[in-house]
């Protein structure tokens, strides 16, 4: 293999998978070409090869450099046929896509159907794909609308208010229980769960006798709009209930260390899968789970491996 591509979606630690992917790419000699805003690029052969330097300051860096777009065309079978061109014709012999359902999808389409070698890279802030426990992108989401939370918080406690506050995610509540369970809110609404609104109110009815006048609740986009909930408190309890969208702030943002740390892993993996000849796979982050331990095993010295990170500094620097 001497050629791969590269084409992403967006979503903060994008970047740092980019640079990961380039950098790997190198030390196995291989030419990493950057293809632009997404799908489109790959029909329209918008490409441009990535070296070294190209992915130099930009781990820490939202968004993608490479750009993105929604690509109908791409939903076509003229539109992967073009696509296929492009890859054939730029002697691509292996992709690397980076984004979320939609993209991990045309990932398998190119790879299950043109055999175009094609590993994903499971990265969008709504944390749903399916097998993978942490998605890129998805830690940083969380940390954005927490802070912005964290803020209207202050303004709750001090006029005892109670605000809708309206995260992302279309069809997932992750960012939303996430947000609710990290910023200390009364109530999460989310879009996989029904949710009674009477139920609700009479809790803060209940809550306003006994003098409890703060309440944050968290809404999933998709499942309701902060206007129209607020309004139906406020119908309900004779309350005054503020709002706040947080909208694509969600999106953007310095990518968390934990995100940039993802990114230099999963781009490594992504390469490597791709040398050893493996396709139509995703790669991802599982198994972030509590533990029980003894208390005699705890206090031992705990031996770190340090060797993992430290060759992955060398290689990505
Ligand atoms: O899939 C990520 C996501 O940010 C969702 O949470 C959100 O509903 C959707 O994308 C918004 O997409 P767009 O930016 O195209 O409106």
């Amino acid at each position: 293999m001497k050629k791969i591509g590269i084409l992403t979606r967006d979503c903060a630690g994008i970047n740092a998978a980019i640079r990961s992917v380039v950098r790997t790419a190198c030390v196995y000699n291989l030419e990493t070409v950057g293809i632009f805003r997404g799908y489109e690029g790959l029909i329209k052969g918008d490409l441009k090869v990535l070296n070294r330097r190209s992915v130099s300051g930009i781990i820490n860096l939202g968004g993608t450099i490479l750009k993105t777009a929604r690509c109908e065309e791409f939903l076509t079978e003229q539109g992967q046929l073009k696509a296929v061109k492009t890859i054939k014709e730029n002697n691509i012999e292996g992709l690397i896509i980076i984004g979320g359902n939609g993209s991990l999808s045309g990932a398998h389409f190119l790879a299950a159907k043109y055999k175009i070698p094609a590993i994903g890279i499971a990265a969008t802030i709504d944390n749903d794909v399916n097998g993978i426990d942490l998605t890129l992108g998805a830690d940083t989401a969380v940390n954005v609308a927490l802070d912005a939370l964290d803020k209207i918080r202050d303004t709750v406690n001090s006029l005892e208010r109670i605000f809708v506050v309206e995260v992302m995610g279309r069809r997932s509540g992750w960012i939303a229980l996430q947000v609710a369970l990290s910023g200390g809110c009364e109530e999460v609404l989310l879009p996989e769960k029904d949710f009674d609104i009477m139920k609700m109110c009479e809790e803060i009815k209940q809550g306003n006798i006994k003098g409890k006048l703060s309440w944050i609740i968290v809404v999933a986009e998709g499942k309701a709009k902060a206007g129209d909930i607020a309004d139906r408190i406020t119908q309900i309890t004779g309350l005054e209930t503020r709002i706040a969208v947080l909208g694509h702030i969600q999106r953007g943002g310095r990518p968390t260390r934990v995100d940039r740390i993802i990114a230099a892993r999963l781009g490594k993996l992504a390469v490597e899968l791709l040398r050893r000849g493996e396709t139509d796979k995703c790669v991802g982050l599982k198994e972030l789970k509590t533990v029980v331990v003894p208390l005699e095993e705890a206090i031992k010295p705990k031996k770190i491996n340090i060797d993992n990170y430290y060759k992955l500094i060398k290689i990505l620097t």
